[in-house]
């Protein structure tokens, strides 16, 4: 069994490999952060001090990129991320009452992760899946037509969805 130290050793000795490899190239802060959040699972602020050392990035603008772009989070994710997208359409047809009950089920608000570290709970912005509105991700996979009963139904039956509402798409 891997020791937490050991553990904590390797990801570090992956993360400054990574840094030191991009590096090299131009633009290297977005390739950093996305390797830092695969490594670590976040990126919290001790992690941006860190690249914006070696990188010789502000912390402002590290953290700008980090709270911008939803494939980054300050803290750890759920083993699940459910995404509730609260565009137009999917508004109007009703995905803020889905979100209610993905947040009544489990017990967390938006932005937050269950304390067994399973489902993390985000609303989203327009994900281009209009036509299937009201939309919820489940990870990568896209449940359309949803409403509240299929956000249950869901949970209870992860990570299988109703086959014929559900179709993968390209994000
Ligand atoms: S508004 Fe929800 S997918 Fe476009």
């Amino acid at each position: 069994m891997v020791s937490h130290n050991r553990l904590e050793d390797e990801r570090a000795s992956l993360f400054y490999n990574a840094i030191s490899k991009h590096k090299q190239s131009p633009g290297p802060l977005m390739p950093t952060l996305q390797d830092a959040q695969r490594i670590f699972g976040c990126v919290p602020l001790e992690i941006q001090k860190i690249i914006s050392k070696e990188l010789h990035e502000s912390i402002a603008k590290i953290n700008g990129v980090v709270t911008f772009y939803s494939q980054f989070s300050l803290t750890p994710k759920g083993k699940n991320t459910i995404s509730v997208c609260l565009g137009t359409a999917c508004y109007v047809k009703g995905s803020q009452g889905i979100l209610g009950a993905f947040t009544d089920e489990l017990k967390i608000k938006n932005g937050e992760t269950t304390k067994d570290g399973l489902y993390t709970l985000e609303a989203t912005r327009c994900i281009g899946a209009c036509g299937l509105a009201p939309v919820f991700c489940m990870n990568e996979r896209v449940c359309g037509r949803a409403n509240v009963q299929k956000a249950k139904a869901m949970l209870q039956s992860n990570p299988k969805l109703p086959v014929e509402e559900t179709q993968e798409v390209v994000l």
